[in-house]
């Protein structure tokens, strides 16, 4: 990992985030007169205007800084955390293409008035963190993505603030690490990356952390506490299906003032190590990326991480259902019935909706914390992404404090969710002939799957409760400009600001 500061160094790429106002800020203009004017230059010849994402590489013929990148903001009056870190990220990947080791970049004036201080360098360390990292430790050494020594953040800062700033850094790098954790453990191939894989990590990662314990339910346990759902995908693997609990407790678990107990949040993470539909087998096409299918649970462990690394004072239980769905002999078929942890009966209909399967088991179990509030994330549904595309993702949830908390901590760091319906027509969509409820939708099960999905995790609650169907934007399929291919760790940030305030 790279060195990450606050601090003007020498750099072999300086990269300038500018707004297509092009007022140029003191720290660009002296650098400007430093180099003859090449940057003036690049405007006058319109060779870059600062248009949004723009990106013009000068060289300086000066061997302590040989290379100025040019990036544009767009218009200052659309800055937007969300851009701010899509052009810092950019321009990251775009100095990596070139081979930088040392790379430098300028905050612009306007970014810290708008952001806050603090605030812009933490957002920009995440930012270039996230840019940085790569999944190509499969690749022959001679391609993989140059690594980067040192990043430093500049610019028109109070001078006295630096431990202030060196500390956002610090926070900015801790955020950054967790998603590229996130990230990573989705990007491990699904052969490796086994439900018993995943509860190795969650192992490893209490071991390095004191405030995190760690327990593993295994099949005879799950089976113990009546998780009928969950065993029955579990059923057409030869993989072990695992049950991990994380608990990060942050607080004393007795509040000193009035001793009871301070309850925690509970975060659910759906764990498909491998989705192949099961008996209702997807269709070819569909079955790529099915390795991605255990991003909820990754993202639950990258909160984990980052809270426990921020030290956070709350509590926060991780719930990680994980099994891999797959169609052996012996898998659970359309037309079983499985019986969920608080005695619901479900009626399979299509054996590829397994998330809510694996899910309502770790529904019932979170009522064991009698949680403040529980907050469930999930590739869940097709239907979410057809509806919201690659770049949003869908929030259930009837509680409205929480939608709105939700949301602002999202925009707060560059992320989207978008609010969709939970409803009784969605509930009753449901409805079964044979058991208390079907697991895919009755009739059409095309119209709302989304909602459908929701209102059947909705059968499991009984606390305030939101749902993320993060199948929208959980990877990158070929990159982009600041983000490479893969799993993106969508949600880490976002419930992290969520939890802290
Ligand atoms: N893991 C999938 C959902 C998914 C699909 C996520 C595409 C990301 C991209 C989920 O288990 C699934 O297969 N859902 C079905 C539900 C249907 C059978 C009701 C779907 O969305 O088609
Ligand atoms: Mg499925
Ligand atoms: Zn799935």
């Amino acid at each position: 990992m790279f060195k990450l500061s606050f601090s003007v160094t020498p750099a072999d790429c300086v990269i300038l985030p500018m707004f297509e106002e092009a007022d140029l800020e003191p720290a660009v203009k002296s650098l400007d007169a430093e180099h003859n004017g090449i940057i003036q230059t690049a405007f006058e010849t319109e060779d870059f205007s600062g248009k949004k994402m723009q990106i013009s590489l000068l060289y300086t013929h000066n061997k302590q800084s040989p290379r100025l990148l040019l990036t544009g903001l767009g218009p200052k009056k659309e800055l937007t955390v969300r851009r701010f870190k899509q052009v810092i990220g950019a321009a990251i990947i775009a100095a990596q293409s070139k081979k930088a080791q040392k790379i430098s970049v300028l905050i612009p004036k306007e970014v810290i008035t708008a952001f806050d201080p603090t605030r812009a360098i933490s957002q920009a360390t995440v930012a270039a963190t996230v840019a940085a990292y790569s999944f190509d430790e499969y690749k022959q050494k001679d391609t993989r993505v140059s690594e980067v020594t040192s990043i430093t953040f500049f610019g028109a800062f109070e001078s006295d603030a630096k431990k202030i700033l060196e500390r956002a850094v610090a926070e900015g790098k801790i955020i950054g690490e967790a998603i590229n954790y996130t990230r990573h453990l989705g990007n491990v191939p699904p052969t490796i990356m086994t439900p018993a894989y995943l509860a190795q990590s969650a192992i490893d990662l209490a071991q390095k952390h004191p405030n995190i314990k760690v327990k593993v339910l295994s099949r005879p346990e799950m089976k113990k506490l009546g998780m009928g759902c969950l065993l029955g995908v579990a059923q057409g693997s030869a993989k072990e299906p695992k049950f991990i609990i994380l608990e990060y407790f942050g607080l004393p678990q007795a509040d000193s003032k009035n001793n009871k107990k301070t309850k925690p949040i509970v975060l659910a993470g759906k764990g498909i190590t491998y989705d192949s539909g099961g008996l209702s087998i997807k269709p070819s096409n569909y079955m790529n990326d099915m390795k991605f299918d255990m991003l909820g649970a990754a993202s639950v462990l990258g909160v984990i991480l980052a809270l426990a690394e921020l030290k956070i004072k709350k509590n926060v239980v991780g719930l990680l259902p994980s099994c891999e769905n797959m169609p052996d002999g012996d898998a659970y078929r359309p037309d079983d019935i499985l019986v969920a942890m608080d005695g619901t009966s479900v009626h399979i209909t299509n054996t590829d909706a397994e998330g809510r399967l694996i899910l309502a088991d770790a529904l019932c179990y979170a009522a064991k914390y009698e949680p403040k509030e529980v907050i469930d994330l999930a590739t869940l549904t097709g239907h979410c992404r057809v509806a919201l595309g690659m770049d949003r993702s869908g929030l259930f949830t009837t509680e409205e404090k929480m939608a709105e908390k939700l949301l602002v901590a999202s925009g707060e760091v560059g992320e989207q969710l978008w609010r969709l319906p939970l409803g009784e027509e969605f509930t009753e969509g449901n409805k079964s002939e044979v058991a208390d409820i079907d697991n895919s939708g009755v009739g059409d099960n095309r119209l709302a799957g989304a909602s459908v999905a929701a209102a059947f995790l909705q059968y499991f609650v009984k606390y305030p409760w939101a749902h993320i169907d993060m199948s929208c934007c959980y990877y990158t399929p070929k990159g982009r400009p600041w983000i490479r291919a893969g799993a993106n760790g969508f949600g880490v940030e976002t419930l992290v600001e969520y939890i802290r305030n």
